[in-house]
């Protein structure tokens, strides 16, 4: 049976849930990557609203089993804090399973993303600051502090004393910080391992005989395409792999035995922190945008810079995850507007690029070629086929699905659970 890939073709904020509501009750497991809680979703469930930074949505599902997979990185406070909050509305937690490999992120790392943020000025990244960065950087350094390390005193001592031997170094004296004590973050991490314990396991394994039982897995990306660390706009990306690949390398689940990429792509882009942006608005277009699509970060608050639809970005998630199913979301918000000018490619130095540009500076300097569709100029939230669209907006999603490789088997109309227009089933490919 299949494994569904969900991932952002965008820089992010795409509007996962849409799909995620959509596959809910035909799923089983919903595995989360990468990432930590620098992501934020807000699922609405019979009026009561949901703020998840770290949790899998799954965990809102009764039927589904939600995975931390190794890929991620936790922070284990407000791991705690999102699991009392969800029992104290009377929601069973209990059936989240958590990789005994995914690393922890110690109170030093959030300390060393904030400083070193400010420290870099002009050339910030932009970054959440809860402590992603550093923490994936300890992974590659192998001085990451896993979950299986916390139920090994005499180990996880170790670990953290290796790691906080240069750690200290680094924040008394280039950031002019106090040094942390080794006990405070070994006791600080202890005080957590009861509580975990039920939870952890060999969640790739888990994966894998359910699997071999014919249960459904959805593997959700946190972040997205353009934020992947080696796909994205690096250096303004987040740390880990957002992109179809990193399903695999962060769950444990062979490349084998993936069936379905499905891409979200919202109709217009939004982007949070630094980092070129070719279709970004500075004007009354980009504020109507913002404001009808409350465009705000649900992790940090922050306005999201917002831009016109890439379709030059779009294709390009398509190659790199080769996905088979796009989520058009927020086709609504474009209900106002007289015309909807789309990228179809960039100019950089006079010269036309259909393709992403293979250099940073390139991207730096791309200017958009736009083609303009005309607007419907009516609410299409009603609509729940295709035929119940206005020609124009018909137009504008065929117009895009004939430019990014696959199809459009998704359209979101509106923020509700049911404002959706199903073409195809992302399931089957049928
Ligand atoms: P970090 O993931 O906190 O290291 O931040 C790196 C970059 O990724 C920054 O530009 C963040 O704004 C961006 N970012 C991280 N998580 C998200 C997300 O869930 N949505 C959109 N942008 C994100």
């Amino acid at each position: 049976m299949p494994v569904i890939v969900l991932v952002g073709a965008q820089w992010g904020d795409e509007g996962k849930g849409k799909a995620t509501d959509l596959l809910g009750d035909r799923l089983d497991y919903v595995v989360k990557f990468n990432g930590g809680n620098n992501a934020g979703h807000t699922v609405v469930i019979e009026g009561e609203k949901y703020a998840l930074h770290l949790l899998p949505s799954g965990i809102l599902s009764p039927g589904v089993v939600p995975v931390i997979g190794n890929g991620v990185v936790i922070d284990l406070n407000v791991l705690f804090q999102e699991i009392d909050g969800l029992e104290s509305r009377g929601i069973d937690t209990s059936r989240l399973r958590i990789s005994a490999n995914a690393h922890v992120i110690p109170s030093y790392n959030r300390s060393l993303d904030k400083v070193s943020e400010r420290y870099l000025g002009a050339r910030r990244i932009g970054t959440t600051g809860r402590g992603i960065g550093p923490t994936y950087a300890d992974k590659m350094n192998r001085v990451g502090v896993r979950v299986q390390d916390l139920f090994d005193e005499s180990i996880l001592r170790q670990k953290v004393e290796a790691a906080l031997s240069f750690k200290n170094q680094v924040l008394s004296k280039i950031y002019n910080r106090q040094a942390v004590k080794v006990d405070e973050v070994v006791n600080e991490l202890l005080s957590y391992v009861e509580r975990l314990r039920p939870y952890v396991g060999d969640t790739a394994l888990e994966l894998s005989e359910a699997l071999d039982e014919g249960k459904v897995v959805l593997c959700e990306a946190g972040q997205a395409t353009l934020l992947d660390v080696d796909h994205g706009t690096y250096p303004f990306v987040t740390s880990s792999n957002a992109t179809a690949g990193g399903a695999c390398t962060g769950s444990g689940i062979p490349p084998t035995r993936i069936d379905r990429v499905v891409a979200v792509l919202k109709a217009f882009t939004s982007r949070v922190g630094e980092g070129p942006f070719p279709t970004e608005l500075h004007d009354k277009f980009g504020d109507h945008l913002r404001e009808v699509g409350q465009e705000y970060g649900t992790t940090t608050g922050r306005p999201r810079r917002i831009g016109w639809l890439d379709l030059v970005m779009a294709r390009y998630a398509q190659r790199i995850n080769g996905v088979t199913d796009f989520v058009l979301t927020k086709l609504d918000n474009y209900d106002d507007l007289d015309e909807i000018p789309v990228c179809v490619a960039y100019e950089v130095n006079g010269v036309r690029h259909d393709e992403m540009p293979i250099s940073q500076t390139d991207f730096h300097h791309a200017i958009p070629i736009f083609e303009t569709m005309p607007g419907w100029k009516q609410s299409i939230m009603g609509a729940r086929s295709f035929d119940d669209l206005p020609k124009e907006a018909q137009d504008f999603v065929v117009f895009v699905e004939e430019r990014i490789r696959a199809r459009i088997s998704v359209v979101g109309v509106g923020p509700a659970r049911d404002q959706v227009i199903e073409r195809h089933s992302v399931l089957s490919g049928a």
